[in-house]
């Protein structure tokens, strides 16, 4: 059977990822997460300080691209790929809500995107992955043989984000995750540069009233559907 490249777009904190990571094991394809390679230049900027409350030294950020290097490596105790910056697994540091507030910034930076669209594109360039994101289905792989966009109302996820950062440790409000999900939805979906945007071909899945099975029951069924007729 031929391996197909499956792209999931969405809204932050669809739970893209999670269908992801289902999908890409069930399938044995790999898995990467396109918004945790935005999250470590992330975070490499705001490490050199060039990212303050309300504005980024662009020139800066820009300039260092050459200088980072982006890896993903295999964590057997999660079974999924961590990311790895210039050789360190900053997996954990990049989810934190400081990162969050910031990386739609960066993100719209052309030449980030630039750089990290070619990696994405390598990455699947043997096909069999799984890929998430929010331009996988309308820039990095427009040839993708199954599109998924997932949506949901922006107060369900930001009540599950806000779940997730308890979780952790996080001193957080909800007010400011449902704050921070609006606001990511709005530059997200208004940048120049591959806005978040359905394409035509994509399936749209609404998971506010979803389970996590019932959303990759779904999916999966798909996924199956297009394997078998290629
Ligand atoms: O999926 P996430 O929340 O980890 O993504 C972090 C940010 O990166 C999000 O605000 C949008 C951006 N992003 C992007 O612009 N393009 C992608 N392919 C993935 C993420």
């Amino acid at each position: 059977m031929k391996p197909i490249v499956i792209a999931i777009d969405g809204h932050s904190s669809t739970g893209k990822s999670t269908v992801a990571k289902q999908l890409a094991k069930a399938l044995e394809y790999k898995y990467v997460d396109t918004g945790a390679m935005y999250r470590a230049v992330t975070l490499y900027s705001m490490r050199h300080n060039w990212i303050e409350e309300g504005s980024a030294d662009i020139a800066h950020i820009i300039n260092s691209l050459p200088s980072i290097d982006i890896n993903f490596e295999y964590n057997p105790e999660e079974g999924t790929n961590d990311v790895i910056l210039n050789g360190e697994n900053v997996e954990r540091e990049i989810r934190a809500m400081k990162v969050s507030e910031h990386v739609s910034s960066v993100a719209k930076i052309d030449e980030v995107r630039k750089k990290l669209v070619q990696i994405q594109k390598e990455l699947g360039d043997q096909k069999g992955i799984v890929m998430d994101g929010r331009d996988i289905g309308s820039v990095v792989f427009p040839e993708a043989e199954l599109k998924i966009f997932m949506t949901a109302s922006a107060g369900i996820r930001a009540k599950r984000r806000y779940s997730e950062l308890k979780d952790k440790g996080e001193d957080i409000l909800f007010e400011e995750v449902l704050e921070n999900v609006e606001h990511r939805d709005e530059i997200d979906s208004n940048r120049k540069n591959s806005p978040l945007i359905q394409s035509e071909d994509a399936i749209k899945i609404d998971n506010s009233n979803l389970s996590q099975k019932e959303q990759f029951d779904k999916i999966i069924i798909l996924a199956k559907q297009k394997i078998n007729q290629i």
